[in-house]
């Protein structure tokens, strides 16, 4: 059965986007992402996939979850589950930790089947229309807090492990 790692990057108000971006550009936690997630199953909503380019799933065995059919690209290491139960179902035949990617509506769904949160936290009030589901930090031991090269704005990473 797979080991299901959200990972995401919020602010301080806990939005993780706005019409469909990402509120900021922080190099270092791009690179943090692919350094995770490469070479890894990632589970990524059709909002997302659609609004992000091709080159980012590239390295990744990609897993959408998605109503529309368009998205079914000839290419192998892209599959598409128009429900999430049959998803479940598939995930419980893979024997790895795989990541929840975005956006907020696929958090929300996989927060509690979580046993891991990966989480940039960027240090600044942003406006946007998405957010990350709220979790009870008292029921989540946070097991890394690494604090970002970058000034402006400042952010950390850290890693929460769900306190069974
Ligand atoms: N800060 C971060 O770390 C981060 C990471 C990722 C994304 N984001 C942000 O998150 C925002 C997007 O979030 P979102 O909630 O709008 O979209 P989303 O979670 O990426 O995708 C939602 C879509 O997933 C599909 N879906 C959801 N539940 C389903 C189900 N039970 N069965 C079948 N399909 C299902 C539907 O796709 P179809 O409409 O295709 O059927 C739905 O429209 C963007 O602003 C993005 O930038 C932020």
């Amino acid at each position: 059965m797979a080991e299901i790692s959200l990972i995401a990057a919020i602010s301080s108000n806990w939005v993780i986007g706005n019409k469909g971006k990402l509120p900021w550009h922080i190099e270092e936690d791009l690179k943090y992402f692919h350094n995770k997630t490469n070479g890894k199953y990632v589970i990524v909503g059709g909002n997302t996939f659609r609004n992000t380019s091709r080159k980012i799933w590239e390295d990744k065995k990609v897993l959408i979850l998605s109503n529309d059919k368009k998205l079914d690209l000839p290419v192998f290491n892209i599959q598409r589950f128009d429900s999430a139960y049959v998803l479940r179902e598939y995930l419980n035949k893979i024997n790895e930790e795989v990541f929840v990617v975005g956006g907020e509506q696929l958090y929300k769904l996989f927060l509690p089947y979580a046993k891991n949160i990966y989480l940039t936290t960027v240090f600044a009030v942003v406006e946007g229309d998405a957010r990350f589901p709220f979790f009870d930090t008292r029921k989540w031991i946070r097991s890394m807090n690494i604090q970002g090269q970058g000034k402006n704005p400042k952010y950390s990473f850290n890693k929460f492990v769900r306190n069974a």
